[in-house]
């Protein structure tokens, strides 16, 4: 990716939509909970907001509830259990396999809490995206909401960035800020911060895929 060409604004207001005469993006989402932000996409994708279709949601926690999304959707959902490889490679090398097999062209981790090894980032160059509920680089990893209030931030937010080896270090494609009010909880912040989620993730897959 041309990195000059990468927006650094928080929030910018308006992201160009794919030329209408490409084909639909490809969209393979992996997720491991409540799968709202696949429920985003998709909502965006019905919308005319992204030019995309999902061929599947790939989950990894038997009856999480985006699966019921999925299902909703009329999206195929793929149980690949992490409990079933214990070696992280065997399981990006069977999550490669499976998205290579739904034609997939671009993936969104849309709340999936594994971490990535060179195996699945191989089998997708510049092509895996991530959704992290911080202002990258602050607050990587798991409980990205609780580092926040616990570090006493009065800002925080979420980052949509492309997946590389180190963890929650890819170029940032979209960010948006989420003041912390004063009786807030990890629960009210993150409710908060998924409203922003739910908005920048679809513009940051327009955004990265338009140079396609
Ligand atoms: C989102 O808030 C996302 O930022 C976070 O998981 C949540 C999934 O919500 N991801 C991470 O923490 C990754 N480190 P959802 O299942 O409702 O889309």
């Amino acid at each position: 990716m041309n990195t000059d060409a990468t927006p650094s604004l928080i929030s910018p207001a308006v992201v160009p939509l794919q030329p209408s005469n490409n084909p639909p993006l490809k969209l393979g989402i992996m997720a491991s909970g409540n799968g709202t932000n696949f429920e985003a996409i998709a909502q965006a994708i019905q919308d005319g907001r992204l030019n995309a279709q999902i061929q599947l949601l790939i989950y990894n926690n038997p009856g999480v509830k985006a699966v019921a999304r999925a299902q909703n959707w009329d999206v195929p959902a793929v149980l690949i259990n992490h409990r079933d490889y214990p070696q992280r490679e065997d399981l990006d090398s069977k999550i490669a396999q499976t998205l290579q097999e739904y034609e997939v062209e671009w993936v969104v981790m849309a709340g999936w809490m594994r971490v990535v090894t060179s195996v699945l980032i191989d089998a997708f160059p510049n092509r895996i995206i991530n959704i992290h509920p911080s202002l990258l680089p602050s607050f990587k990893g798991v409980r990205g909401v609780e580092q926040a209030l616990e570090a006493g931030v009065k800002i925080t937010g979420c980052t949509v960035h492309l997946v590389t080896l180190e963890v929650d270090s890819g170029t940032i494609l979209l960010q948006a800020a989420v003041p912390i009010l004063p009786n807030d909880t990890p629960e009210t912040l993150h409710a908060r911060i998924q409203v922003q989620e739910h908005r920048i993730l679809p513009q940051a897959i327009a955004l990265a895929t338009s140079l396609r």
